[in-house]
């Protein structure tokens, strides 16, 4: 038996012992050294090191050595390290011969001057040796990128009147009356039943105003809790309640300053809330929720409903004095049925939207396929349509959709009714609550089939409020595919 060393028990003999440990540790992983003096000449390099003198463009040991580190390893912060006396522990180096791990130490005489560094290349292959970090650090860079690319385009409108397809009469007829809006700075009012493109008409009117470059936010008044609203309107002063809303919120009001406001479903708005919106779009002033500041703001509005508004007034749920305030220009957007001489045209550029977003190849449309289309009732229309394109698609590898692709998925559009499927689906052994969650989850399903995806009439349908619906969907991540 060998006779051991003993541990040393004091500060300076520990930290001698890590430092040899852990230079040992990094001479061993190192793949190559590199000394410099105090002015950053290379005056040494190891065997391991001369391997990537070729790459950085030297025959010779002879002619690296002696030089300036900066003129011979591109990249390098050696020098960096001779000024500072700081190591640099780990760092990507990226140069002619490639990418490196690498460490660069300062070197010290016994009065602590720096008299040189010493640089180590780790790993010379870091894209294999460090590929789960590296791996990591690219995924999150690109989500990052990915989230701002979103942010960006969220803010920007995404739709132009080029998107809006049709040459019908109905459909010239709408893209006259919305591009004449957006030379104005009126209030405009799209009416129409669900799925016509009332909000693809918004952005494109806001788009081709003066505004267009300016932000274009929404928001969906049948989407947020009654309770919210007046905060998602105006926003929160700092301050304005204890506990967790603390922080200062911008108000879609500010938010859009200088834009437009687009206020979707405004006919699902509380009534104890329309007074407050008449008064905002009235003074073009707002007051954020605990603050007595009134702000000015600019903003032009775009207002959109699927519903009676007259008859909302006349029973009494929609102020009548906030109904003539967005009624200033109102554009009824005609409905799938009105304007069938647009479904080829149609089809053919959500047949386009649909292969671009999934990747699959495009489809196309038989003659009778597109005759059947024609005579389908689309009370769901345009966002119907691509439902039914999108699961056409998704049910058969063919590239030329024919009538009976068609056929099943048309006729069985679901009422509100719990269809069987359920009831067999959902087993008798299964526990309860699995049962109860299921049923819910085909029920929202359907009533959303039924109502060709409007969530309010939905909601209506399933007896419950929309609030609720939202919450359900939410948590089902079904929610039914949204303007895109
Ligand atoms: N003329 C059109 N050309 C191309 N796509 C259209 C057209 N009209 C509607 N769409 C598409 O149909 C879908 C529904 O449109 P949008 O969301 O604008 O309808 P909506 O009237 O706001 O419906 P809802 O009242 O239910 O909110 C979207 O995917 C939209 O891109
Ligand atoms: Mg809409």
């Amino acid at each position: 038996m060998s006779k051991r060393t003993s541990l040393p028990n004091d500060a300076v003999s520990i930290l001698k012992l890590a430092a040899r440990s852990m230079f040992d540790l990094f001479a061993n992983a190192a793949q190559g050294m590199l000394l410099v003096d105090r002015t950053g000449r290379v005056v040494w390099i190891n065997d391991a090191y001369k391997r990537f003198l070729p790459a950085l463009g030297f025959e010779s040991e002879q002619d690296f050595l002696g030089k300036p580190v900066e003129e011979v390893v591109q990249n390098t912060l050696m020098h960096k390290v001779l000024e500072t006396g700081k190591p640099i522990l780990i760092d990507l180096l990226t140069n002619k011969a490639g990418t490196f791990v690498v460490s660069r130490i300062p070197l010290r005489d016994d009065h602590g001057e720096v008299i040189g560094a010493l640089g180590m290349v780790l790993f010379d292959h870091p894209e294999t040796t460090l590929q789960p970090l590296i791996g990591k650090f690219a995924r999150l860079q690109r989500d990052l990128d990915d989230a701002r690319r979103e942010l960006a385009a969220q803010r920007r409108p995404k739709y132009t009147f080029a998107s809006f397809i049709g040459s019908s009469p109905a459909t010239v007829e709408v893209k006259r009356q919305a591009r004449r809006a957006a030379a104005t700075e009126s209030t405009v009012l799209l009416l129409g039943e669900t799925g016509t493109g009332k909000e693809l008409l918004a952005h494109a009117i806001h788009a081709a105003s003066t505004r267009g470059d300016k932000p274009f936010i929404g928001i969906n008044l049948a989407a947020v809790p009654d309770t919210l609203i007046e905060a998602e309107f105006f926003g929160v002063a700092p301050g304005a309640f204890t506990g967790a809303e603390r922080k200062q919120r911008e108000g879609k009001f500010k938010l859009a300053d200088g834009g437009t406001l687009f206020l979707d479903e405004v006919g699902d708005m509380p009534l104890a809330l329309q007074a407050k919106l008449l008064r905002a779009l009235q003074e073009q002033e707002i007051e954020a929720l605990g603050s007595n500041e009134v702000v000015k703001i600019d903003v032009r509005v775009i207002a959109a409903t699927s519903r009676d508004l007259q008859a909302l007034v006349d029973a009494g749920s929609f102020r009548a004095d906030l109904f003539y305030r967005l009624n200033v220009l109102p554009i009824r957007v005609p409905g799938l049925r009105e304007r069938l001489a647009d479904l080829d045209a149609l089809t053919e550029s959500l047949l386009e939207q649909i292969a671009t977003r999934s990747g699959m190849p495009q489809r196309e449309l038989t003659p009778a396929a597109l005759q059947l289309l024609a005579t389908h009732d689309w009370r769901g229309n345009v966002r119907e349509l691509r439902n039914a394109l999108e699961q056409v698609a998704m049910l058969t590898d063919k590239i030329r959709l024919d009538a009976e692709d068609f056929t099943n998925i048309l006729h069985a559009a679901p009422r509100a009714h719990v269809p069987d499927a359920v009831q067999a689906k959902t087993q008798p052994s299964s526990p309860l609550p699995q049962r109860i969650a299921e049923l819910e989850r085909e029920s929202i399903r359907s009533a959303l089939a039924a109502t060709g995806g409007n969530k309010v009439s939905a909601a209506k349908l399933l007896g419950i409020s929309r609030a609720t619906l939202y919450e359900k969907l939410a948590t089902m991540r079904t929610a039914p595919p949204e303007i895109s």
